[in-house]
């Protein structure tokens, strides 16, 4: 290798160099070292020796195009999607799914190193599931192109601000992933077509799912076109005019509820298409599973399950015994707790409404004596909840998490501040092929 800084004054291109791979980042941009500086190298693997060509400064790194792979990792795999080189959808494809896993793991450790949290006691290893045709929930993109044929759906693409120019997504649940051009061809054929910035999809075991976003009201013509689509692929289509609250059922008028099953704990949970749920069904039946067997409610068990949503722990924790109470921000997802209950003949769970950022709300959530406590918040983590802790202390916490960083900062508390142990954690693949890292871990009290 013989270029050194100086190849990356100027924009132009210069010779095809050879680089040595040495790490990969979140966006699965393989980091090369040439003269001391980062190279960001979209496609690499960490360990592969490569030619790039194309050297660019920007303004927070460099970055180059990868021309040939020299040494292949032998971590590396054929991606499966043919548009993985394009489509932002996924950043891990190239990489085994068995390496995907061992990365997010590192990921967890790194995180609870820095924070200066003991590694737990015991690593379970990954809970997994399918690696395709997984998801059921996503907002995907709409742009109207003409140059490219009509409008565009799907996610970003890898590089930019642009919608990835795709006629299918394999990490979508077929009904949707496999529907994507005729997605693009319904909505290249209305006139409100570059009026429509997004569609976001939900799907259930038993419907799907599609809210359409526009930016104008949609004429007769086009309410048509979307009614005939939703009667013809057998899917439910909502508008939404404005924010979340605008949505409205277009076809059928009163479509099915969104449901999907738990059978271990003979669920059956409905959810509305702007609810949050698990993205992965096979994936979320294994969590939930974990979740309860750490906590192992018996009938005296008083269980405290904070960012409840519609249920999904509570009611499996409720299957099991004793009592649990349910606390979530969303009045919507409150409502749709207490009717799961209702309909799954639960009667030993309850849900509140409350802000777990304000203190208040978390002093009044948090007050009465809880044998066992499950967190599962959003990626800003629990930090509001963990400060507030207190005598009398749940003898086990669950944290379910979809950010190590957020949940490292919180670990450091829960077991520095209050005296717990980090009993277990692992893995939770939720999202194959893509950066996000999700896990679960079980603390308990020492016990003096
Ligand atoms: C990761 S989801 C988990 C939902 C549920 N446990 C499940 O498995 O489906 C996080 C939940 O936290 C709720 N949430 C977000 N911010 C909150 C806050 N400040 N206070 C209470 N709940 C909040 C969201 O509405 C969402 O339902």
């Amino acid at each position: 290798m013989t270029a050194g800084p100086a190849a990356l004054n100027g924009p132009a291109a210069v010779k095809r160099i050879e680089a040595r791979v040495v790490d990969v980042d979140a966006e699965g941009r393989g980091l090369a070292e040439m003269g001391g500086m980062p190279i960001r190298v979209d496609g690499a693997l960490a360990g592969e020796r490569v030619a790039i060509d194309k050297l660019r400064r920007r303004r927070r790194f460099n970055e180059a195009k990868l021309v040939e792979v020299l040494e292949p990792s032998p971590q590396r795999t054929q991606p499966s999607c043919v548009y993985f080189h394009l489509c932002g959808g996924c950043r891990f494809q190239h990489l085994k799914l068995e390496a995907q896993q061992a990365r997010k793991q590192r990921i967890l450790e790194q995180a609870l190193s820095a924070h200066g949290v003991a590694a737990p006691q015991k690593w379970f290893p990954p809970i997994t599931g399918p690696e395709l045709r997984y998801r059921r929930k996503a907002r995907l993109g709409v742009k109207f192109v003409p140059g490219k044929g009509g409008a565009l759906v799907g996610f970003r693409e890898k590089r930019g601000r642009f919608i990835a120019d795709i006629q299918r997504c394999e990490v979508l649940v077929p009904s949707v992933g496999d529907r994507i051009r005729a997605l693009r061809e319904l909505v290249s054929s209305l006139s409100a077509r570059d009026r429509i910035p997004q569609i976001e999809i939900a799907a259930g075991d038993n419907a799907t799912a599609l809210v359409i976003r526009h930016l104008d009201p949609l004429n007769e013509a086009d309410q048509n076109a979307l009614r005939n689509f939703a009667c013809s692929q057998r899917l439910s289509i909502y508008l939404q005019p404005g924010g979340i609250d605008s949505m409205v059922p277009l076809w059928p008028q009163n479509p099915p509820a969104l449901r999907y099953q738990i059978p271990e704990f003979d669920l059956d949970l409905a959810f509305e298409p702007a609810d949050f749920v698990q993205v992965n069904a096979a994936v979320n039946r294994a969590l939930v599973s974990r979740a309860v067997s750490w906590l192992k409610p018996g009938s005296s068990a008083r269980v405290l399950d904070l960012y409840s949503g519609m249920g999904n722990f509570s009611l499996a924790l409720a299957r099991r015994g004793g009592w649990v109470s349910g606390v979530e921000a969303s009045a919507r997802m409150v409502a749709a707790a207490r009717r799961n209950a209702e309909s799954n003949a639960i009667a030993n769970a309850s849900f509140e409404v409350a802000d777990l950022e304000h203190p208040g709300e978390v002093a009044q959530a948090l007050r009465g004596a809880f044998s066992a406590m499950l967190l599962d918040p959003p990626r800003s983590g629990a930090a509001r909840v963990v400060e507030q802790l207190a005598a009398p202390y749940p003898s086990q916490i669950v944290y379910v998490s979809c950010n190590p960083e957020s949940f490292a900062r919180d670990a450091a508390v829960v077991t520095q501040r209050h005296g717990y142990w980090l009993e277990s954690a692992g893995i939770v693949d939720m999202f194959p092929h893509t950066g996000h890292v999700e896990l679960i871990a079980q603390f308990s009290k020492v016990t003096r």
